[in-house]
């Protein structure tokens, strides 16, 4: 089984996008695919369908049942803060060590790929130790990293690449989801990028909704 973390800069960029249609791509080629997002934060039932885990199950095509919830997201908090602070609004803390339990035993159902969807970006606090790039760290699998087109993406980029690097956590690529407010063309944020990150696979998503006739953007990484 291949797998992949889709982690990011920052909160908002597009994890959740670019996670689902690397499923349905993966599902088009006859592929089968698990993916989780096992800490959310922010999480209402009412609004299930408009969230992370919602929308991954309309991916995976499971139905927004609690069982499928459940088992996709096990850590589900109400506030929209970081983990640790989100969980302690309701004296909960997530277990790092569950946490990887979780994401092993997850991954090890004999899908053809497994995704994980991590939360905000790559040293959001998980707990009063760890950030998520501890979480990649012990999980030692390849990431994919995503990141904006924003104004103030290329500083974010970068210090994200180079403190995964520092960690030793492998890029398997990076994607460039265009942003709502973009000063620039998506290219050409994607070109400084490159500049910048040579050894990087770099790839660019623009904005729009998903739809099958839009080329491929990441089913080669799991041949
Ligand atoms: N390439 C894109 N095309 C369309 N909408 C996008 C794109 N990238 C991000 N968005 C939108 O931006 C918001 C944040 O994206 P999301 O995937 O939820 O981010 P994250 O999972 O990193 O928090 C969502 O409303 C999403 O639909
Ligand atoms: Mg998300």
């Amino acid at each position: 089984m291949k797998q992949f973390f889709v982690t990011a800069t920052g909160t908002g960029v597009g994890k959740t996008v670019v996670t689902a249609r690397f499923i349905r791509e993966l599902s088009a080629a006859g592929k089968t695919v698990n993916a989780i997002k096992p800490v959310i934060t922010g999480f209402t039932w009412h609004a299930l369908q408009y969230s992370d885990t919602g929308r991954l199950l309309s991916a995976l095509d499971l139905k927004p049942e609690f069982e499928n919830v459940k088992a996709l997201s096990p850590w589900r908090f109400e506030e929209p803060l970081s983990p640790d602070m989100a969980a302690s609004r309701e004296d909960r803390a997530v277990d790092f060590d569950e946490l990887i339990e979780f994401c092993r035993d997850t991954m090890a159902n004999g899908s053809d790929v497994g995704l994980i969807e991590g939360v905000g970006g790559v040293m959001v606090p998980m707990d009063k130790t760890h950030t998520v790039a501890d979480w990649i760290t012990t999980l030692d699998i390849p990431c994919i990293v995503v990141v904006g087109s924003y104004l103030g993406t290329l500083s974010h980029t970068l210090t994200t690449v180079e403190a995964m690097r520092a960690r030793g956590l492998e890029i398997a690529t990076l994607v460039v989801s265009e942003s709502e407010d973009s000063p620039v063309p998506l290219e050409e944020t994607v070109e400084t990028i490159r500049r910048f990150l040579p050894d990087i696979d770099l790839r660019s998503l623009p904005r729009g909704k998903y739809s099958p006739d839009q080329p491929e953007l990441l089913v080669d990484l799991a041949t």
